[in-house]
C-alpha cells in the first residue's frame, strides 16, 4: 500500500488528486484526527505525532509513505528521512508535499532537473506567494526550497490561522469566511508592496475547500495552485525513475481509511471530498 498520513480529513484532497492520477495502486489513509489541527502546536509535537503515524503506516506494510499535511512535510519530514529512515527503516521511503509543490511554483516541468543558476523566473514579475498553517510558515520551509531551486523569484509567506478552523466548522463561505480569507490576502498584497502575486500556491490541506471563494477575491489573472494535481504528478514521475520503489508497491486498487478519532465523523467529512461514501476504522497510534 502506498501509505497516506495527515493531521486529519483534510489531506483527503490530495488523496483524491493521487487515485484521480495513480488508480491501480493500494493506499492506506492515517487521519490523526484526536491530535488535530497541527497548525498551532511545536516542532517537537509535530515531530514526534508525524513518526508515530509513519510507523504505524509502516507496521501495516506501506513501503512508501506521502506525508500530505504541510505541517508535518515542513516540521518533521527531515528529521524522518535524515535520522529515522537511516536508524530504524532503511527500506523504507518517505515523500512530502513541499519540494514538489515549490517546483511548480518555480515553473519547474515534472521530470526537469531543477538547476538553479538557469531556472529563469517564471512570472514577469517573479512575485509568488505561500500561504500556510502558522507551523508551516514558521518554519520557512517553502522559503529554504525556493531560494534553492528558484533564487530570482520574490515569494511572499502568509500564515492564515483561522482557514483550518473555518474548514472544519464546514464554513467555506459567506460574509463571515470572507472576512477572514480578505485579511490575510490584505496582509500578502501589503507584503507585496500592493502587487498581487501572479502564482499562489495553497500549502495546506485544508485550502482547496476555499478555492471557489479565494477565486472571487483576486483577480482573475491570479494563479492558484492546488497541492492534489502537483504531488500527483510528481510522485507519478517519482515512481517512474524509482521502478525498484514502485515494484513493492500492491496495485489491487485497494483502500483503506484509519483515524485515529471517531471514524463516522471522519467518514461523514471524507465522503464529501472524495465524493462517494467510505468507511473508516478507528486505530490507535500513540506509544
Ligand atoms: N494538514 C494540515 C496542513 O496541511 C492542516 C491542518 C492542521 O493544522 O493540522 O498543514
Amino acid at each position: 500500500m502506498i501509505g497516506v498520513f495527515d493531521s486529519g480529513f483534510g489531506g483527503l484532497t490530495v488523496l483524491s488528486a493521487l487515485l484521480r492520477a495513480l488508480p491501480g495502486y493500494d493506499y492506506l489513509y492515517l487521519a490523526d484526527s484526536a491530535r488535530a489541527p497541527y497548525g498551532a502546536r511545536s516542532a517537537e509535537a509535530v515531530n514526534e505525532f508525524t513518526r508515530e503515524g509513519v510507523e504505524w503506516l509502516f507496521e501495516q506494510g506501506c513501503p512508501l509513505v506521502v506525508l500530505a499535511c504541510n505541517t508535518a512535510s515542513a516540521r518533521a519530514l527531515r528529521n524522518l528521512q535524515q535520522l529515522h529512515l537511516p536508524a530504524r527503516r532503511p527500506d523504507r521511503r518517505i515523500l512530502g508535499v513541499v519540494r514538489p509543490s515549490v517546483e511548480a511554483l518555480a515553473g519547474i516541468p515534472v521530470g526537469q532537473v531543477a538547476i538553479p543558476d538557469h531556472t529563469p523566473p517564471s512570472t514577469a514579475e517573479g512575485l509568488v506567494a505561500v500561504l500556510g498553517t502558522p507551523a508551516t510558515i514558521a518554519s520557512d520551509s517553502y522559503g529554504i526550497e525556493l531560494r534553492k531551486l528558484a533564487p530570482r523569484l520574490r515569494l511572499v509567506q502568509q500564515a492564515c490561522p483561522l482557514w483550518v478552523p473555518l474548514v472544519e466548522a464546514g464554513e467555506l463561505d459567506g460574509a463571515g469566511v470572507e472576512f477572514f480569507l480578505r485579511k490575510d490576502l490584505g496582509a500578502v498584497l501589503d507584503a507585496a508592496g500592493g502587487h498581487w502575486p501572479s502564482r499562489i500556491l495553497l500549502g495546506c490541506t485544508h485550502y482547496p475547500l476555499l478555492l471557489p471563494t479565494l477565486t472571487r477575491l483576486a483577480p482573475p489573472e491570479t494563479e492558484w495552485l492546488p497541492q492534489g494535481g502537483i504531488v500527483a504528478e510528481r510522485l507519478a514521475d517519482w515512481l517512474k525513475r524509482h521502478p525498484e520503489e514502485e515494484t513493492r508497491l500492491g496495485r489491487g486498487g485497494r483502500r483503506r481509511f484509519a483515524t485515529t478519532d471517531d471514524p463516522g465523523w471522519f467518514a461523514e467529512r471524507g465522503s464529501r471530498i472524495l465524493d462517494h461514501s467510505l468507511n473508516a476504522e478507528r486505530v490507535r497510534i500513540s506509544r
